[in-house]
């Protein structure tokens, strides 16, 4: 089997790597990948960017690419399965209008409400006098979303007035995330511990993966601005078997069954954000229409399944006897990012001493790439450094461990990701 993967961060690092141990595999190309995939001895970059649709199809079509796997939600949103389905092609990964779930905060909540899964009241504004009034009548703490996609930025939470109404005004009049903040959804702030749950669906079946949780925060002690995620581990500790059950009967297959009954064709992994509260009722935060990034790299060191066949069954719409299997240690990766980072920051830095890969340690690279032979940090997240161990305590001993040995001069990480985790062990 040929397989084309699209995209260029640790996710996609991650798949590439776990999809290269199928035997059924015979080729890998990742478009455009980065300085990780590059060196993996299996694996081929193309020079193709993640959102030139049309290159990634002629590029498919003329190797005879038998499945391509769709890591960020931006080729998503635009269609790109859609296209590829036009001229018979086996893309994994939803229709744009499914994805929609992920592209348009507005319409998840819309759906969310038809279909009785729980999230927090919301109402949504094209008009910043209106939203102002809004959030005046209902106080803060309150939450102020991009409807739009904002790369993980669109999302505040105000504590008071004043940066509710700043929200309002940078989104919607200077509008700093483009026609993505246009709209806006206002939502009640929900409190609890959050975790991230992920399905692979064919739009009948609904396999769920391995629990996780990331660290969205910047900074030790989940404090300073969000980023995309700074680490991440598996399995959620507060997924448990109790928890579990619920997530898949109020939100996994109602929402599943709403987008068969709205006629929307969703193949590819599904992630629900959810807010856990103390009584153990659960909201659903946001849907993503993809893998999450950090959480595949730390899913993916335990999935012992073939993933290229569990995407090939997908696709083909027979997930219904398909199983997953697990290494029961913990894993959890933590991010190395560039200092300034999710704002200004230096690439092109040199990084060395990279520890090799062990069975249980794994550097994925996300904003990475190799000039003249040498590795350079190329982005703001640039390494996730993944290890397996007994106890999430033990796999970041080893994490951090791996990481003390590189040599980068700007790099930045958090140092307590899986406190949570650790603290219930202890
Ligand atoms: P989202 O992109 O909607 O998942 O939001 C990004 C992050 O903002 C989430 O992972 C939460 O940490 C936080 N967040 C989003 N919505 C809420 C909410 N209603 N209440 C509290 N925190 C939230
Ligand atoms: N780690 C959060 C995300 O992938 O959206």
């Amino acid at each position: 089997m040929k397989v084309l993967i699209v995209g260029s961060g640790g996710r996609e690092h991650a798949l590439a790597w776990k999809i290269s141990q199928s035997p059924h595999v015979t080729h890998i190309f990742v478009a455009p990948g980065n300085g990780g995939t590059e060196t993996e001895n299996n694996i081929i970059n193309i020079d193709i960017k993640a959102s030139d649709i049309k290159g990634l199809l002629d590029f498919a079509k003329s190797n005879e690419v038998d499945i391509t796997i769709v890591g960020p939600e931006d080729p998503l949103v635009k269609g790109i399965t859609n296209r590829f389905e036009k001229e018979n092609l086996m893309c994994f990964g939803p229709t744009k209008e499914a994805a929609q779930l992920e592209g348009s905060k507005e319409f998840m909540k819309v759906f969310l409400e038809k279909y009785s899964i729980p999230s927090a009241e919301y109402k949504a504004f094209t008009n910043a006098k209106e939203a102002i009034d809004y959030i005046k009548k209902k106080g803060c703490p309150i939450v102020i979303k991009a409807d739009g996609l904002a790369a993980g930025k669109g999302v505040t939470i105000a504590k008071n007035i004043n940066e509710a109404i700043e929200a309002i005004h940078d989104s919607m009049n200077s509008q700093i995330f483009g026609d993505a903040g246009k709209k806006v959804v206002i939502e009640e702030f929900l409190s609890g511990e959050e975790a991230s749950f992920i399905v692979m669906t064919d739009g009948k079946t609904a396999l769920p993966f391995a629990s996780s949780q990331d660290h969205k925060a910047r900074d030790d002690g989940d404090l300073g601005p969000n980023t995309g995620g700074m680490g991440a581990y598996s399995p959620a500790p507060i997924v448990d078997k109790e928890i579990h059950e619920k997530i898949m009967n109020t939100v996994i297959y109602p929402t599943i069954a709403g987008l068969e009954k709205e006629g929307l064709k969703y193949i590819g992994f599904l992630y629900a954000g959810l807010m856990i509260d103390k009584n153990k009722n659960l909201k659903v935060l946001e849907f993503n229409c993809r893998f999450g990034d950090p959480e595949t790299q730390p899913i993916m060191m335990r999935l012992k399944s073939d993933l290229a066949q569990l995407c090939y069954d997908a696709c083909r719409q027979s997930l219904q006897n398909s199983e997953l299997e697990w290494d029961d240690r913990k894993s959890l990766g933590v991010v190395m990012a560039s200092k300034g980072y999710p704002y200004e920051y230096e690439s092109n830095q040199d990084i060395q001493n990279l520890p090799k890969s062990e069975n249980d340690l794994k550097i994925f690279h996300a904003g990475t790439k190799i000039e003249n032979g040498k590795l350079k940090s190329n982005g703001g997240r640039v390494l996730c450094v993944t290890a397996l161990g007994s106890t999430v305590h033990s796999a970041q001993e080893k994490a951090y461990n791996a990481i003390s040995k590189i040599s980068w001069k700007d790099s930045y990480f958090r140092r307590d990701i899986g406190h949570r985790a650790i603290n219930r062990e202890d």
